[in-house]
Parts: C-alpha cells; sequence; structure tokens
C-alpha cells in the first residue's frame, strides 16, 4: 500500500519503480537500426532507445563522461542504477556527437532552472534533446528547434494504482482506468502516465506543473488528434503527445512543442564500439 501525503508525489514515483517483477524487455524489433548517415530535418524527431547490455555499464572518463556524470555514476547504491545511469549517459552523449561532428567529451551540457539539460545554441545550432531510463531501458529524443520530452517506464504490477490515479491523475483518466482492472489497468495507467511525464519534461517544469490540469486521455482515444489541452493558468503554447513503440513490459511516449512529419526510432549501438 502506498500512503498518500501532501506532496507526496516523489514517494508515489519511488514506489512504483519496478523491483524485479516487471516483464523482461524483449521485442524491441521496431526499432530499426540507423543508416550509417543520418540527417535530423526541421519537423522530425529522432528516437533513440538503448538496453542493458548494448553499451558500457560502469564509469569511466575514455567513455566520454564528465567528472561530474562520473562522480553522479558513483553516487548511485545500488549496481543497477550505476549501470544504467552510465549506459545512458554515455549514449547521450555518442548520439549527440552523432549530431554535432563533436567528440562526446567536448560536449557542453548545460541545466535549466527545474533540471532540463540542453544544449547552448553555440554548439547546438537548434538541437533539442531529452533523456528518460527505466529498469533495463534507455530512451533518448532528439529534434531541430522543437521543445521536446521523452519517457519510457518499466510496467510494474501494482495494486494501488487506481489510488494513485485518484490523487494525480485528471477526472477522465480516472474513470477510464477505474473501468479497467488487472493488466488492463496496468497498461493504460503507464501509457498515461508516460505521456504525462513527457509532457512534463517537454515544458521543463517537472513536478512542479499538477497533473491533473491536463488529460492524455484525448491522445489515446481518437488518434491522430495529438494536442494536450491543459487548463493549468501558466500552460503557455501548443503542445503534441504521441505514444511510441516499446520493448514488451515497457510503455514509452514523447511530447513535442509542434506537430511532427516524422518519428525515426533506432535501436542504439555505440558509433565507437571499438573503444568501448
Ligand atoms: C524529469 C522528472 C519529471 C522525471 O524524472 P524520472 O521519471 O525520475 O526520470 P527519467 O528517467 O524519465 O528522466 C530523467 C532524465 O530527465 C532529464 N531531466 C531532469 N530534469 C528534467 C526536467 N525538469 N525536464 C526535462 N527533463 C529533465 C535528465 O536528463 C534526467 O536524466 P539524468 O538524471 O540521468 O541526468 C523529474 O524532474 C522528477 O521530478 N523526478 C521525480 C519523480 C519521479 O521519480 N518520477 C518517476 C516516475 S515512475
Amino acid at each position: 500500500m502506498i500512503r498518500m501525503r501532501p506532496g507526496g508525489l516523489s514517494e508515489v514515483c519511488r514506489a512504483l519503480k519496478p523491483r524485479g517483477d516487471a516483464i523482461a524487455p524483449g521485442n524491441a524489433m521496431q526499432w530499426r537500426k540507423p543508416p550509417s548517415t543520418l540527417a535530423l530535418g526541421t519537423g522530425e524527431v529522432h528516437l533513440w532507445l538503448a538496453l542493458r547490455g548494448d553499451g558500457p555499464s560502469a564509469p569511466k572518463e575514455s567513455w566520454g563522461l564528465t567528472t561530474d556524470e562520473i562522480a553522479a555514476a558513483r553516487r548511485l547504491r545500488r549496481p543497477v542504477d550505476r549501470e544504467l545511469y552510465v549506459l545512458a549517459h554515455v549514449m547521450l552523449r555518442d548520439v549527440l556527437a552523432h549530431y554535432l561532428g563533436l567528440q562526446p567529451i567536448e560536449i557542453a551540457l548545460h541545466t535549466a532552472a527545474h533540471g532540463k539539460p540542453f544544449l547552448m545554441d553555440s554548439q547546438g545550432a537548434d538541437l533539442r534533446f531529452n533523456l528518460s531510463h527505466s529498469k533495463d531501458a534507455v530512451l533518448c529524443g532528439l529534434t531541430r528547434g522543437c521543445e521536446i520530452g521523452v519517457d519510457i517506464e518499466a510496467m510494474a504490477h501494482n495494486d494501488d494504482l487506481l489510488n494513485i490515479a485518484t490523487h494525480f491523475f485528471a477526472a477522465d483518466e480516472i474513470a477510464a482506468l477505474a473501468a479497467r482492472c488487472g493488466d488492463d489497468r496496468t497498461t493504460l495507467f503507464y501509457r498515461l502516465w508516460t505521456r504525462k511525464e513527457a509532457y512534463l519534461k517537454a515544458h521543463g517544469k517537472g513536478l512542479s506543473h499538477p497533473l491533473n490540469s491536463f488529460s492524455v486521455l484525448p491522445n489515446l482515444q481518437a488518434l491522430p488528434d495529438p494536442v494536450i489541452r491543459d487548463l493549468d493558468s501558466r500552460s503557455e503554447g501548443t503542445w503534441f503527445c504521441y505514444g511510441l513503440p516499446a520493448p514488451r513490459g515497457y510503455a514509452a511516449a514523447t511530447v513535442l512543442a509542434q506537430a511532427v512529419s516524422a518519428l525515426n526510432c533506432w535501436r542504439w549501438a555505440p558509433q565507437s564500439a571499438d573503444a568501448l
């Protein structure tokens, strides 16, 4: 049972982290091997997926990680968390290096007010990105000149999902979850959750933005209507939400500040595999 307290969303999120009862990743077939040269045009999204074992798992400067990233990895107590953090950051730097024509270590990552990492325009040439990691999977999304948020979550069975939704989700999302049970409820919960979190990550405000001020249910039910309608007076602009193919046992989504013409899903393998 997850106990609710005011401001207890972080506690809920921690409780939702899978502890081995999630289904192991299996089918990532819709994530294709990328061509050797990749161009990212305006209006396009490139998404990259890595699974545990696709790259390195122990922190080392030679993989392009900064001393800050190595220290952050070493601060993580559980080896599985440390390994996934390393894989995520090696992949992020490897992918950014590919688009920017730089070495991974040369990429300067900056952090906005609520923690969203970004590239300075001087280095990034309007490249926008976002990163997510959960259990054994890492997801990275990139666009040109358009804010992006991504989220991937390993689904875990939990008897309390409806209770959690009642505290944090919008009324129509709660009703849809109440109408389902068992695996159907679990799957819907994570499809909603990843869309909601990708939205928070797209505008960068994180969990300071109320999760019940907007519903992503219409995006699930009425494709191709990707627009998110947010009742919070502080929300700005129009945002577009897309579900993504995910490995078996996971849900994934992306939210963007513009409608997109193409979503390309690539399976990551390190560019400089020999060096890893
Ligand atoms: C970004 C946030 C909303 C969600 O984080 P999360 O679900 O724990 O983690 P994700 O794997 O999806 O994303 C983490 C990455 O998002 C990026 N990020 C961090 N803050 C961000 C923000 N405000 N906006 C967008 N991206 C952000 C970082 O690249 C981070 O990776 P790093 O920590 O390895 O550097 C975070 O601000 C937060 O509030 N976390 C606490 C809530 C939580 O535990 N959620 C888990 C849901 S099950």
